[in-house]
């Protein structure tokens, strides 16, 4: 089928269905066009725990679909396809966090949304890139705390909070991959841009101390969430925008912000696991509801505990 047949195919099965589809802003672009929500990991988080929806086709990576299944139990969860997992996720299994907290039995655990559901059921707290500061702020100043699994984001909560946060070494080879010296280049090349960058990069431990500051080489620096990266340039009275995140977000900024120019900080940061959704999965997803994420009850009920405590944050 071609591209006009799918999209007409997917919103008539969608409406008849009354399927809700959520895609993540790393998305193909035909995909973020055919879904009813586009967004961050809160963001998709929060749309799901909100929908009447029956049924939600989810468009993102295999740890999303989970939390979504975590939040609405009663609803039938898809993932079109099972291979689109991620990194992150895989750097800590949930043997290994009981491990580390056997020797730390005082501390409480943030988790970062990117873990499995055995992951989040040992967890105290669940944040995302979105609201993990004021997830670390929620908890009492002297508490010592575990954090899971990325490390450039827990180093970044550590530098901003200036609490004791012990990290796990973990990341996701796409954002690990940007580098110190792709920032130097990209904003040498882009002399007039402000810098947009995830918490998630490589680069940001050895440019903490310039983040922080708020300024590199003379450009002003922002770091934020996907959706928060789109909300800032809404704002912005700037031009011109280095990201520094994957390049699924770029489709989203140009739509939004078509007077605007914006810069890959690295053009081939393309995340593998989720270019696997396509719109002929998605279809064969909602005519054969395939593949139905759950999570048994005695994991989801702990992992929920943990997911409902970030979103009474708000
Ligand atoms: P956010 O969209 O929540 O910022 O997360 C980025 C990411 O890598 C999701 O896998
Ligand atoms: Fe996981 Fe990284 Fe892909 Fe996000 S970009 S889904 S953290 S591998």
């Amino acid at each position: 089928m071609r591209g006009a047949e799918l999209w007409t195919a997917i919103t008539e099965l969608k409406h008849r269905k009354g399927a809700l589809i959520l895609a993540h802003n790393y998305q193909l672009p035909e995909v973020q066009q055919i879904a009813d929500v586009v967004g961050d990991s809160l963001a998709l988080a929060q749309a799901a725990a909100r929908s009447s929806a029956e049924l939600i086709v989810f468009c993102g990576v295999h740890f999303m679909a989970e939390t979504a299944a975590i939040l609405c139990p009663e609803k039938r969860v898809l993932l079109p396809d099972l291979e689109a997992g991620c990194s992150l996720a895989e750097s800590i299994t949930a043997e290994q966090l009981r491990e580390w907290k056997a020797q730390h039995p005082n501390a409480v655990v943030v988790a970062y949304i990117n873990t499995s559901a055995a992951v989040k059921a040992e967890s105290d707290w669940i944040c995302t890139s979105a609201n993990a500061r004021k997830v670390i702020e929620a908890i009492p100043s002297d508490q010592e705390i575990l954090f899971v699994p990325d490390m450039f984001l827990g180093a970044w909560l550590r530098a901003q909070t200036g609490r004791p946060i012990r990290l796990w070494m973990g990341e996701c080879h796409v954002h690990a991959a940007m580098h110190p010296e792709d920032v130097q280049a990209a904003l040498a090349e882009h002399p007039e841009a402000e810098f947009l960058i995830h918490p998630e990069c490589g680069c940001m431990s050895s440019t903490l101390y310039a983040c922080s500051a708020g300024t590199i080489n003379g450009h002003k620096v922002t770091v934020a969430s996907t959706d928060g990266m789109l909300r800032y340039v809404r704002s912005s009275a700037a031009e011109e925008f280095v990201i520094g995140t994957e390049v699924g977000l770029l489709y989203r900024l140009q739509q939004e912000n078509p007077h605007k120019r914006f810069y890959a900080l690295k053009p081939d940061a393309v995340c593998p696991y989720m270019k696997r959704i396509t719109l002929d999965k998605v279809l064969r997803s909602l005519e054969e509801e395939i593949y139905r994420v759950t999570v048994p009850e005695e994991i989801a009920h702990r992992a929920r505990r943990a997911l409902q405590r970030m979103l009474a944050l708000g």
